[in-house]
C-alpha cells in the first residue's frame, strides 16, 4: 500500500500483509492483515507514529520517502514494540539521525533487545505527559497490558485523532482502508479482541476510561481499517465485552470438569459438587471434559471464580481432553481466580501433581494439595473429598489461607 493522506498534514504509512493465514500461531488471518504507521507532519518536523514488520520495511521507507526527508524526523512515537510493529525500527533510526524514540517505561529494557542496537536516543512517556511540536500536540495515555505490558496510546488533540495501539485492530486487510469502505470485518474486530485482547479485560476497562476524556473524530490502530465511522461505537463494543455481568448477584461460580476411565473420578467429582454447594454464596457446576466443546469451556471457564480439575493418571499423565482446557487459559484473564485438582489413580498417580503444576504456573491461586485417591473410593474417602469440596469453596467465598507457591 501506498502513502494517503488520511487527513491534512496526516498520513498513513503502513503496508499489507495480505496473504498471510495465521498470524501469532494461533489465529486465523484469512483476510490478511496490515501493519499500520502513520506520519504527522507538523510545522516544526516530522512525527512517525510505529514503524511495520521487517520483511516489508522497504514498501515502509518507500512511503515515509514519498511524503518527507529523513532528515525532517523529529520523533518516532512507538506504542508497542512487538516485532510486527517494532521490526522496520532499528532501519528508521538509521535513517532518520535526528529523531527521538518515545515510548512507555516498561518498554525500555524491550528496546535495546528488539532493535539490537546500543545507542539509541529515547525519552518514556506515560499519561499526562505530552510532547508539543509546532502546531501539533499528542496527549500520551499509559494503557498496559493491552496486550503486551509495554503498551500505551496517544492522543493527537487538534486532530481529535486517537492512535490505540493493537487496542480496536482487526487482522482485515482490504486496500480501502477506512471501516466505511471495506467489506464486513465484524468478524474480524470480534476475533481479534477473543485472541487478543480477552484476557485483559480489566486493563482494557482502564484504557477506556482514559479514552472516554476526549472526543475522537478517528481511531487509528495497529492492524486493519481505520475507525472513523462513528469510533465510539468500537469502544462502546470493548466495552461491553470487558464488563463482567454480575447476573449472580454477588455468587461466585465453581465448575469441575472431570475425566473418568472406570468411574472413579467421577465419584470423586460428584462428592466434591456436594460440598462446594453447600456454601450458599457459591454455585457449582460439574461437566464430563470429554462431551464439551472448546468455545462452551471458554465461556465456563471465564465466568467460574475457581475451578477443579478431576482427572485419572494414564501412562504417568493427565489425558488430552484436560491439557487442552488448561490450554485455553492463555485466552482468558487468570486475575483472582482458584484453581484445584483431584484424581483417582492406579500405579503412581503424577497426573494430579502434573495439573496442580500448571495451574500454579498459570497465576492461579492453588490454596489445597491435590486430593489423590488410589482406584476405587471408599465411602470414608468419598467423604474426604467432600470435605475437599466444602474447604474449597470456603476458600474461594473469601476464607483466608496460606498458600504455597
Ligand atoms: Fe500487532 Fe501485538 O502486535
Amino acid at each position: 500500500m501506498n502513502a494517503l493522506e488520511i487527513k491534512r498534514n496526516i498520513y498513513y504509512i503502513g503496508v499489507s500483509d495480505k496473504d498471510i493465514r495465521t498470524f501469532d500461531i494461533i489465529m486465523k488471518t484469512a483476510n490478511g492483515t496490515t501493519y499500520n504507521a502513520y506520519l504527522v507532519k507538523t510545522s516544526q518536523g516530522v512525527v512517525i507514529l510505529d514503524t511495520v514488520k521487517e520483511e516489508f520495511e522497504e514498501q515502509f521507507f518507500k512511503n515515509i520517502e514519498s511524503i518527507c526527508k529523513y532528515e525532517d524526523i523529529k520523533y518516532i512515537i512507538m506504542h508497542h514494540l512487538e516485532p510486527d510493529h517494532s521490526g522496520a525500527l532499528a532501519n528508521l533510526y538509521k535513517r532518520a539521525s535526528n529523531a527521538k524514540i518515545l515510548i512507555s517505561p516498561m518498554a525500555t529494557p524491550m528496546l535495546k533487545s528488539i532493535t539490537k542496537s546500543a545507542k539509541m536516543d529515547f525519552e518514556t512517556v506515560w499519561t499526562n505527559k505530552e510532547l508539543q511540536l509546532g502546531d501539533k500536540t499528542f496527549k500520551f495515555l499509559s494503557t498496559p497490558n493491552l496486550h503486551w505490558p509495554e503498551t500505551m496510546s496517544s492522543y493527537l488533540v487538534e486532530d481529535m485523532i486517537l492512535f490505540s495501539g493493537d487496542v480496536f485492530g482487526s487482522h482485515y486487510y482490504d486496500s480501502r482502508l477506512f471501516d466505511d469502505l471495506v467489506g464486513d470485518f465484524s468478524y474480524a474486530f470480534k476475533y481479534y479482541y477473543d485472541h487478543i485482547m480477552r484476557p485483559f479485560k480489566s486493563d482494557a476497562l482502564n484504557a477506556i476510561k482514559l479514552y472516554e476524556q476526549f472526543q475522537i473524530d478517528k481511531i487509528c490502530t495497529l492492524h486493519g481499517p481505520i475507525l472513523r465511522n462513528k469510533p465510539k461505537k468500537y469502544i462502546e463494543l470493548y466495552k461491553e465485552w470487558s464488563s463482567k455481568e454480575d447476573r449472580l448477584h454477588g455468587k461466585k461460580i465453581v465448575s469441575i470438569f472431570y475425566v473418568t476411565s472406570y468411574k472413579n473420578t467421577k465419584e470423586m467429582a460428584q462428592s466434591i459438587y456436594d460440598g462446594i454447594e453447600v456454601n450458599e454464596n457459591i454455585i457449582a457446576n460439574i461437566y464430563d471434559l470429554t462431551a464439551l466443546d472448546e468455545q462452551n469451556m471458554l465461556t465456563i471457564l471465564e465466568e467460574s471464580t475457581g475451578i477443579v480439575l478431576g482427572t485419572p493418571t494414564i501412562n504417568g499423565d493427565a489425558p488430552k481432553p484436560i491439557w487442552d482446557l488448561l490450554s485455553c487459559m492463555m485466552l482468558l484473564e487468570k486475575k483472582g481466580k482458584f484453581g484445584g485438582c483431584f484424581g483417582s489413580y492406579g500405579w503412581s498417580g503424577e497426573a494430579q501433581d502434573m495439573i496442580q503444576h500448571r495451574l500454579k504456573s498459570l497465576k492461579f491461586r492453588v490454596p489445597l494439595e491435590p486430593l489423590k485417591i488410589k482406584l476405587i473410593p471408599t465411602k470414608e474417602e468419598l467423604f474426604d473429598c467432600y470435605s475437599f469440596g466444602v474447604e474449597f469453596g470456603e476458600i474461594v467465598n473469601g476464607k483466608m489461607v496460606e498458600m504455597t507457591l
